[in-house]
């Protein structure tokens, strides 16, 4: 197989980490037989820097024309100053309304050998976690309008928050076909007690609850959910929920399995093309320093090969890998117990080393 990828390095521990992703998509080529070539696209950033914009068109065009997208991290306090349309985030905002993904699906799973890094008390962590957010990705208060207006002789700022019926019914899909290949319990996260928006929400999953028999919908509130999450989340299979809901509740989700470091994402659209990152940020404080944790990007190439170029072995086979270098005791800096027993420090570079070395055809 013969695939072009469009790389986002990005800003921040960005370009590290998505080198060492693209070394571990090379050694599988090398194993299966495949071709992998990269278009390296600028955004965020350093493309604010270079182009001044954060997302030119032509870069836009370059992921429109690759067969996926492969993304680091951007943004970074450099670029706190600038102006709302020109910040890095909105080239990562465009990027995703422009390549149509409106589904971002974030797992949270516990590696058994991390379960000690949880932050979450043994005997909640031994019922197990394991579950999925969905998350709407191009609609909701991320894409309604913003302002700062001027009344009464104060500023006042406004978000607009809006969803129609078919943003929420083709999202809906997803979460019900997503339960249906996993344990088959949905839940719709929202605020009907308040929003709007989260009443056409929660009307139209009960819609849809109607031709998915076999999966058996709840819902629960989006405050309710923040502190279920923690208090047992052995009770989520699939989660679905608007863009900025699932924003912060995969940040917590990520954070009671141990490590942000560990997480991928894929965003995918009416295609097979999709946009694959992890769900960290671009932590410019460690930037350079070749102690980032880069399983997250490795394993959102994994996904890239699994759900965009229909590769399952080749996925199986990263992530055995990473398995058994957590196994081997190796960690970096982020997941390294305190009183590292038993487990020995790996940097970002070596990390990736290690994931290659052990990468067998199965
Ligand atoms: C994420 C990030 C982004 C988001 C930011 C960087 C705009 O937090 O992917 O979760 O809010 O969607
Ligand atoms: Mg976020």
């Amino acid at each position: 197989m013969t695939r072009n990828i469009a790389v986002i390095r990005g800003d921040g521990i960005g370009p590290e980490i998505v080198e060492q992703a693209v070394r571990v998509l090379d050694r599988v080529a090398a194993l299966y037989g495949h071709t992998f070539t990269y278009t390296d696209v600028d955004m965020g950033g350093n493309a604010i820097d270079k182009w001044g914009d954060p997302l030119p068109r032509e870069m836009l065009d370059k992921c429109l024309e690759s067969d996926s997208v492969l993304l680091g991290a951007v943004g970074g306090p450099k670029w706190n100053d600038v102006p709302g349309p020109m910040r890095p985030e909105k080239g990562l905002l465009r990027l995703r309304a422009g390549m149509g993904v409106y589904s971002n699906n974030r797992p949270a799973k516990i590696w058994p050998q991390l379960a000690a890094a949880s932050p979450l008390k043994q005997e909640i962590v031994d019922k197990g976690i394991d579950f999925l957010i969905v998350r709407e990705l191009i609609g909701g208060i991320y894409f309604g309008k913003h302002e700062t207006v001027s009344q009464n002789a104060e500023a006042v700022a406004i978000d607009e928050l809006r969803y129609s019926e078919s943003e929420i019914r083709r999202i809906g899909r997803i979460g019900f076909e997503s339960a249906r290949k996993r344990r088959k319990k949905l839940c719709s996260v929202e605020k009907s007690n308040v929003l709007d928006s989260s009443r056409l929400w929660k009307k139209v999953m009960h819609q849809l609850a109607e031709e998915y028999p076999d999966v058996e919908l709840s819902d629960m509130l989006v405050d309710n959910c923040a502190m279920q999450i923690v208090k047992d989340p052995s009770q989520f299979d699939v989660i679905v929920t608007e863009n900025m809901f699932g924003d912060i509740l995969s940040d917590e989700a990520s954070m009671i399995t141990g490590s942000i470091g560990m997480i991928p994402s894929s965003s995918l659209g009416a295609g097979s093309r999709g946009l694959y990152e992890p769900i960290h940020g671009s932590a410019p404080d460690i930037a350079g320093m070749d102690i980032a944790n880069p399983i997250g990007t490795i394993l959102a190439a994994a996904m890239m090969l699994r759900y965009s170029f229909d590769l399952p072995q080749e996925a199986d086979c990263i992530e055995a890998a990473v398995s058994a270098v957590l196994d081997s005791g190796y960690r970096t800096a982020d997941i390294l117990p305190k009183d590292a027993a038993g487990c020995k420090k790996a940097g970002c570079r070596e990390m990736g080393s290690l994931i290659i070395e052990n990468l067998r055809k199965g």
